[in-house]
């Protein structure tokens, strides 16, 4: 499994009430799973906790089989472990081809590679890499595929998306959800989002915070 939860429990300093209380959850390579329930119900945190943010009190979370914790996070952010956020952060004077391949560079890849990878990760999500235009001049949409692009561009074992389509209109939205499905069918892509339909592309769905009478669908 590419990425694990075991039995995790997890509360914010200084609040009594456990937020995660005994979560486990498996993705494996080139599987998706959607999180969903109600806003407020441990969604980004359960994300937070397999993106190695958010240590669990209890519990542990295993990359490719390493139990790994927040202090692992500087050698595997970016890296092992990919993250796409509702907000995109693009370099904004630079073009969509620079915004994937600058965080390469910084890795230490070497420049002709980068710019091959950065390429092919670009064309998966519909953009071309010779678009020329300043990153924020993009349209949303846009701008959230080449978050994807950027996410995915070093391989990483994870890739974990916290509404990666709530700013968007819903056409949009479902443009941007079929690039991030199509572009991560490398990865293991643990996905949180309220919007149903895109949910619906993923392998499995799992619903946290929820009465049992409504997360079996019913
Ligand atoms: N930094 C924080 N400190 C204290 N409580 C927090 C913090 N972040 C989130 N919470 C609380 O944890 C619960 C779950 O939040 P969150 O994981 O963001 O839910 P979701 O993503 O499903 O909307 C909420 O009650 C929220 O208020
Ligand atoms: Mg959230």
């Amino acid at each position: 499994m590419s990425v694990r939860l075991e039995d995790v429990w997890f509360a914010y300093p200084g609040v009594p009430t456990d937020v995660l209380a005994g979560v486990s959850l498996a993705v494996g390579q080139g599987e998706s799973v959607a999180v969903m329930g109600p806003s407020g119900r441990g969604k980004s945190t359960l994300l937070g906790v397999a993106g190695l943010i958010l240590k669990p009190r209890v519990g542990q979370v295993l990359i490719d089989g390493q139990a790994c914790t927040p202090r692992d996070a500087p050698q595997l952010l970016g890296r092992r472990v990919g993250w796409v956020l509702q907000a995109v952060n693009l370099l904004p004077r630079r073009t969509v081809l620079d915004n994937v391949t600058v965080p390469l560079l910084a890795m230490g890849w070497r420049r002709r590679e980068a710019r091959e990878v950065a390429c092919d990760r670009l064309v998966e999500v519909g953009l071309d890499p010779a678009d020329d235009r300043e990153a924020r001049t993009l349209s949303g949409g846009e701008a959230q595929r080449v978050g994807v692009a950027r996410a995915l561009a070093p391989g990483p074992v994870v890739l974990i998306a916290d509404e990666p389509t709530a700013n968007l209109d819903a056409r949009t939205a479902a443009l941007v959800g079929r690039a991030l499905f199509s572009a991560a069918k490398q990865t293991a892509l643990l996905l949180a989002t309220h919007d149903e339909a895109l949910g619906a592309l993923a392998d499995r769905i799992v619903r946290i915070g929820e009465p049992p009478e409504l997360a079996d669908g019913s």
